[in-house]
């Protein structure tokens, strides 16, 4: 994998640069920064080698469709503040565009393309797509780790197109991904949580040989929960996973893996209610599970108490609101002062788990600060991602 920084002769030359500017946002403003502040030294090293730069990234799950809720406006605002520099964000086509009509606005150096799962041709990483984007520049460079997992045009068939080179955020993840994978102090435990079901529920059977416990919270708990024949109201749920858990269960006794899941939750009738505290079998029809409970929290606890290694991803509830922030806030004060005390190697991985960490001021409690949740579960999984195999 050929990195950037040792690139010579980017002076005029225009870079495309996939980045991952999927951060949080509450009507209209930007709730959490750390992925942004995490991908300021590309910029800064292809400012400072006179690169001309296009940004793509996408934002959310728009599926082809244009959204206003989900245009890249405010980041191009906060990226200009950032970086003291003028920077366009290009609405226009796509297939609208080429390197002539984009190369009087390059002469503020840095553009940014709209959202680009706007465009259904993305998420199917088809060809004309990607080598219509990749026409707009004569290299590509790929710093985005956190999405490096997923086939699609901007992280995967760009490549086929463009001479292509990894980024410095991304290189810095892989390397200290690689150690902590070769050098890992047993016990350990993977804390999965947050609202992406589809995407991590199949990976646990994978990850299920490497690790002594699994401490399944969040969005995917629920289905546990279903399984195991409790009641779960409203709460999120992915369906058809029956078989998937089944084997999650008896994978976990051949390997000797802990498989740990909640003995109580926090429900509300909403996202935006009070928190009430409930046994498994008490949740009613139109409750929705948003925390794990003390009992649940607990247990957790003296998990981490016993682990030499945590690998966290993924919130154990809706923190958003506070009254449903409880179990995530106690999971990483525990980390944190295992940490404090040098008795763990941890390591957190995901946009909302980053988020919650910076909200509770956490963030240099653990050895390192992934940008990527899924990426960074299927690295753990041994997986060749699409995104570095197109670069390798
Ligand atoms: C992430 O937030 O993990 C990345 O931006 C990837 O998002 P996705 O799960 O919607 O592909």
């Amino acid at each position: 994998m050929n990195c950037i920084k040792d690139k010579k002769g980017l002076d005029g030359k225009i870079v495309l640069l996939r980045l991952d500017l999927n951060v949080p946002i509450k009507n209209g403003k930007i709730t959490d920064e750390t992925r942004i502040n995490k991908i300021l030294p590309i910029f800064k090293h292809l400012i400072e080698k006179k690169s001309k730069i296009i940004v793509i990234s996408h934002i959310g799950r728009p599926k082809g469709v244009k959204t206003k809720k989900l245009s890249l406006e405010p980041i191009c605002k906060c990226l200009e503040i950032k970086l003291q520099k003028k920077i366009e964000l290009i609405k226009d086509n796509i297939y609208d565009l080429n390197k002539k009509n984009l190369s009087k606005k390059l002469d503020n150096q840095i553009l940014i393309l709209e959202n680009i799962r706007f465009y259904k041709e993305e998420e199917d990483n088809d060809n004309n797509f990607s080598k219509q984007l990749a026409s707009l520049g004569d290299l590509f460079v790929n710093d985005a780790f956190s999405c490096s997992h997923r086939t699609h045009a901007s992280v995967n068939k760009i490549t086929k197109f463009l001479p292509s080179y990894a980024g410095l955020q991304l290189e810095t993840e892989i390397n200290a991904l690689k150690k902590v994978t070769t050098e890992i102090k047993k016990p350990v435990t993977c804390i999965i949580g947050g609202s992406k079901i589809s995407t991590k529920i199949p990976i646990i059977k994978n990850l299920i040989p490497k690790f002594d416990n699994i401490v399944i919270v969040g969005g995917m708990a629920n289905n546990i929960l279903k399984y195991k024949g409790h009641p779960i109201g409203k709460s999120i749920q992915e369906i058809n996973c029956e078989e998937i858990i089944s084997d999650i269960f008896k994978l976990s006794i051949n390997h000797s893996c802990s498989i740990i899941f909640p003995e109580d939750v926090v429900v509300g009738k909403s996202t935006e209610s009070n928190a009430i505290i409930k046994g498994l079998d008490e949740i009613g029809n139109d409750d929705l599970i948003l925390d794990i409970g003390p009992k649940t929290i607990e247990t957790i606890s003296n998990i981490i108490e016993n682990s030499k290694t945590i690998l966290w991803n993924g919130p154990a509830g809706y923190f958003e609101n506070s009254n449903f922030a409880k179990g995530s806030f106690e999971i990483g004060k525990k980390i944190a002062k295992k940490n404090k005390s040098n008795e763990i190697f941890s390591v957190v991985g995901g946009g909302d788990t980053v988020a919650l960490i910076n909200n509770i001021g956490i963030l240099s409690s653990f050895n390192f600060v992934s940008t990527a949740g899924g990426a960074f579960l299927e690295y753990l999984e041994g997986k060749e991602l699409p995104g570095i195999k197109a670069l390798n």
